[in-house]
């Protein structure tokens, strides 16, 4: 899940680059590099770290020449470091990988034996190595390119430069999006759209297999047998809002805030509250599909895998349709149920999540209806699935997902709310009280925002904590577990989530004086029972920090804090409740001084298994 570019044109290409791996940087940041060809010689800047340090670098040694490529590396195979950053030379050859050579091991033995030089430890060199031996022996590139993707397998977004070939670049995709963008005398490559917005909005993205041979003037692409592919660009007509975090000190925090607004946004243009009906326009599911769906199976990762499990609820109280869960990583791999009376509902913010798009081939073969709850336009995933209910949340660069959740479970909502009007077995009159409430949310997350100032406190007195626990029943288990995830990957402090009933069974074994442990309490159908629990850790001294939409009452008396939010209805009080436990993580993490917007080890979009 790495970001690769190119250029070829007119341009000087390495300030262009640099742009260009800006807008990708949230697919990680280990490290970062380009390539220049000029005047028969391919320069290559690289180095360890963010765009930041290579941007540093380019002003130092400045790079010249009008075609190159360029990436920003999540690292899979090989630590972070200079040697392992991208791009990787072998003799004439450049290239830029993002993806898995999963033979790799197998190719490199075969290349050492005949002499080969491999200085890294990445599994993308060894294309280099393939590609460059072929054109050594006279092969002409492109043949070089198409019989070296044939000894490999895996996944690859691949961008090569030949420094005996100063008018082209080559590209290919198997697995791994890659984007070609048109302009005028000159070409651009991205694994984004994002990328290349400030340059084209006509784009052509490859599909699984092909190549592409980019010029100045254009490009051809060929299928893996060689036939020259005929595809009309696509014009892009949204706009990749230029990021700013508009006086907030990180993105998460302004993402944060903006949350009222994103779920209106959500919702809006797609109720009538008069007639208690959803349009779920663009997710091209009639009535007679909806009445035929026996299952629908949520496939998700993360924490679009916690909004799956609040949409399971939703599917099966709201739409009484059976529903299942799981992990895109799981689902792959086993042998699920499924045929052409299963719906696979896929849910990803990025569309790019490898192991969430492996389910689409899965659902596919078995004829299974596909759609998708996304975030980002024309992504992958909504380019693959039959059908797409667009979260509408805006674009999200913080690592850690937080307007794009809330979002999510909004769009679950709605989705209920449809399959259950259009199957007849949602009454009218459930449906309009249903969207009554749905109109109070934004409300609802304006008031839990409040709770900052207190957030902020608390956060202050339990940062330096070592554990955490989160207990949550119900619809709001998964929200425990949405809790844990954001504090330990932005604040790396070791959180769990659990559904509080289990408690008793292991983890409070965990309990003392010292874990805090964050009880989701509202006055729902289980408040005496998760009470109980409540109680269970108390009286083995743990720190409890109490969500609750009711007044502090008896709980007050024994807890280390209550926090209250505003009563909003069943189901979107799972909404609510999130919203203190991201200023929670939020602050901890700020507190302990972590890199809030873009935390070690991770990327935003994870496109490798
Ligand atoms: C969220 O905070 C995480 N960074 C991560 O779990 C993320 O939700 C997951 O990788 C799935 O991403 P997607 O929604 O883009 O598919």
């Amino acid at each position: 899940m790495c970001g690769i570019v190119g250029y070829i044109g007119n341009r000087e290409a390495a300030p262009l680059l640099l742009e260009s791996l800006k807008k990708l940087e949230y697919r990680g940041y280990d490290s970062a590099g380009i390539a220049v060809l000029s005047n028969g010689q391919v320069t290559i800047r690289r180095c360890q770290g963010k765009l930041a340090n290579l941007e540093k670098i380019l002003l130092q040694r400045p790079v010249r020449g009008k075609i190159g490529i360029g990436h920003t590396r999540w690292a899979t195979h090989g630590k972070p470091s200079e040697t392992n950053a991208h791009p990787h030379r072998a003799g004439e050859v450049v290239v830029v990988h993002n993806g898995i050579i999963e033979n790799y091991l197998e190719l490199k033995e075969h290349l050492l034996k005949r002499g080969a030089r491999i200085e890294s430890e990445t599994d993308s060199e060894i294309v280099a190595h393939l590609v460059g031996e072929k054109i050594q022996k006279g092969m002409d590139f492109l043949t070089a390119v198409q019989k070296s993707l044939k000894q490999i397998h895996g996944s690859y977004a691949l961008a090569f430069l030949n420094q005996k070939s100063p008018d082209r670049l080559i590209v290919a995709k198997n697995s791994t999006p890659i984007v070609v963008g048109w302009g005028e005398g000159e070409s651009f490559v991205a694994s984004d759209i994002p990328a290349l917005l400030d340059y084209t909005r006509r784009v052509t993205f490859l599909e699984d297999g092909e190549v592409a041979e980019v010029t100045a003037e254009g490009f051809r692409i060929l299928d893996e047998k060689g036939k020259t592919i005929r595809r009309p660009h696509k014009e892009i007509t949204w706009d990749a809002v230029a990021a700013r975090k508009g006086g907030y000190r990180h993105f998460m925090l302004k993402e944060i805030h903006e949350q009222p607004r994103a779920l209106a946004d959500t919702f809006r243009g797609r109720i009538s509250l008069r007639e208690g009906e959803v349009s779920l326009e663009g997710v091209h599911l009639k009535a007679g599909e909806v009445k035929q769906i026996k299952r629908i199976h949520l496939v998700a990762c993360g924490t679009a895998w916690h909004a799956a499990l609040v949409g399971k609820f939703m599917l099966e109280e709201i739409a009484k349709i059976p529903a299942e869960v799981d992990y895109g990583s799981e689902f792959r791999y086993r042998s699920p149920l499924i045929d052409s009376r299963s719906l696979l509902l896929l849910i990803s913010q990025s569309g790019e999540t490898a192991d969430t798009l492996a389910a689409v081939d899965m659902g596919r073969a078995k004829k299974a209806k596909i759609i998708s709850v996304c975030n980002v336009v024309d992504s992958s995933l909504a380019r693959k699935s039959d059908g797409v209910l667009y979260t509408h949340a805006g674009p999200e660069i913080s690592v850690a997902s937080t307007k794009a959740f809330s979002t999510q479970l909004t769009a679950l909502y709605l989705l209920a709310i449809g399959l259950g009007r259009l199957s007849g077995r949602l009454k009218r009159a459930d449906a309009k009280r249903l969207l009554q409430d749905l109109m109070h949310l934004p409300h609802w997350v304006e008031e839990a925002l409040r709770l900052e100032g207190e957030m902020e406190k608390l956060a202050r007195e339990l940062c330096g904590a070592a554990d955490f626990l989160y207990l949550g029943r119900g619809i709001n288990y998964p929200i425990a577990l949405e809790g844990a995830l954001k504090l330990k990957e932005i604040s790396y402090i070791h959180a769990e989530g659990y559904p509080a009933g289990e408690m008793k069974h292991g983890p409070i074994a965990l309990v003392d004086e010292k874990m805090p442990v964050v009880v989701l309490l509202p006055k729902d159908r289980y408040f005496q029972k998760t009470l109980g629990n409540l109680k269970e850790v108390e009286s083995r001294e743990g720190k409890v920090i109490v969500l609750t939409d009711e007044g502090s009452g008896p709980i007050g008396a024994t807890a280390y804090r209550v926090l209250s939010v505003p009563k909003a209805s069943h189901f979107l009080t799972p909404t609510v409740l999130t919203i203190p436990l991201q200023l929670l993580a939020y602050y901890i993490a700020v507190h302990r001084g972590t890199d809030v917007d873009q935390p070690r080890n991770l990327a935003k979009s994870v496109t490798v298994e």
